[in-house]
């Protein structure tokens, strides 16, 4: 079967990436939990019976972001879902067949994250947290990917807004600096707001512009990183211009199994 999901350039990128661990750091509605949420997919097919884990800072945040995003996202995928709120976990079936389920854990308390096995993971919004303890929540959901399957990359996905550097520019950036031959392990997409702006409402970017710091919208270039504190200044789309070249969604065809 072929699936042909929604992505948008960026997303794209993000998930032809070939790293075992891969960051996409953009801003408000960039699509980070949506790719986050196809990545899961894509393990879903290729991985039948592999499970996956989900992790957000707060519970509210996996019930009130990722339940919504996933099941949109799985439709794209040609998969669907079973939420089971009491339990935390998302079942995925493929024309009424099951596939895979996805373990949706809180980092509030990461000591909390064992006694579990995954074989993919996904880390949303993971800078919002102190370093430290986004590094404990890193290190304790690293411990949790114990499927041995010959193949299984044991992969885990980050999706974030910069915040600066913290976790995400330290285990991304800056270790990969310091240790060039880490550069085949970590993968890094920075993406701009502009680039999903067809998958959100006409008002949404010029209403954070209105409102907030140009962080939040992003720019899609490295030196994010050196920008911690961007100012309402030169707001201009990745392809030079004002908020125009926005109708950029493209479709990705997967081979699924
Ligand atoms: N590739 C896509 N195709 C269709 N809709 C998308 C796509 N990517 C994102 N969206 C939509 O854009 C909005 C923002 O996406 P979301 O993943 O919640 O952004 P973020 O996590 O970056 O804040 C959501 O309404 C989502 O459904
Ligand atoms: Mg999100």
């Amino acid at each position: 079967m072929q699936v042909s999901p929604r992505l948008n350039r960026p997303q794209a990128r993000f998930l032809a990436l070939e790293h075992k661990y891969r960051a996409f750091v953009a801003g408000f509605g960039n699509g980070k939990t949506w790719v986050g949420s196809a990545g899961l997919c894509q393990h879903a097919w290729e991985w039948p019976k592999v499970n996956s884990g989900y992790f957000a800072p707060t519970y509210a945040q996996i019930r009130d972001i990722f339940y919504p995003t996933i099941d949109e996202a799985a439709f794209d995928w040609g998969l669907t879902t079973e939420i089971h709120e009491s339990n935390k976990e998302v079942h995925l079936y493929s024309n009424g067949v099951y596939r895979s389920t996805i373990l949706c854990r809180s980092m509030e308390k990461p000591g909390d994250i064992v006694g579990f096995k995954i074989g993919k993971a996904l880390i949303d919004e993971l800078d919002v947290m102190k370093a430290l303890k986004a590094e404990m929540a890193w290190r304790k959901i690293i411990a949790r990917m114990r499927y041995s399957v010959d193949g299984l990359k044991n992969g885990v996905d980050v999706t974030t807004t910069p915040e600066g550097f913290k976790f995400v520019y330290q285990q991304f950036v800056k270790a990969v600096r310091d240790k060039p031959e880490l550069a085949s392990l970590y993968g890094l997409i920075h993406a701009s707001t502009y680039e999903n702006a067809k998958n959100l409402p006409a008002d949404y970017i010029p209403s954070l512009l209105a409102s907030y710091l140009s962080i939040v919208v992003g720019r899609s270039t490295a030196s994010r990183w050196k920008h911690k504190l961007a100012r309402l200044c030169r707001l201009r789309s990745p392809n030079g211009c004002f908020f125009s070249g926005a109708s950029i969604s493209a479709r990705r065809t997967f081979t699924c199994s």
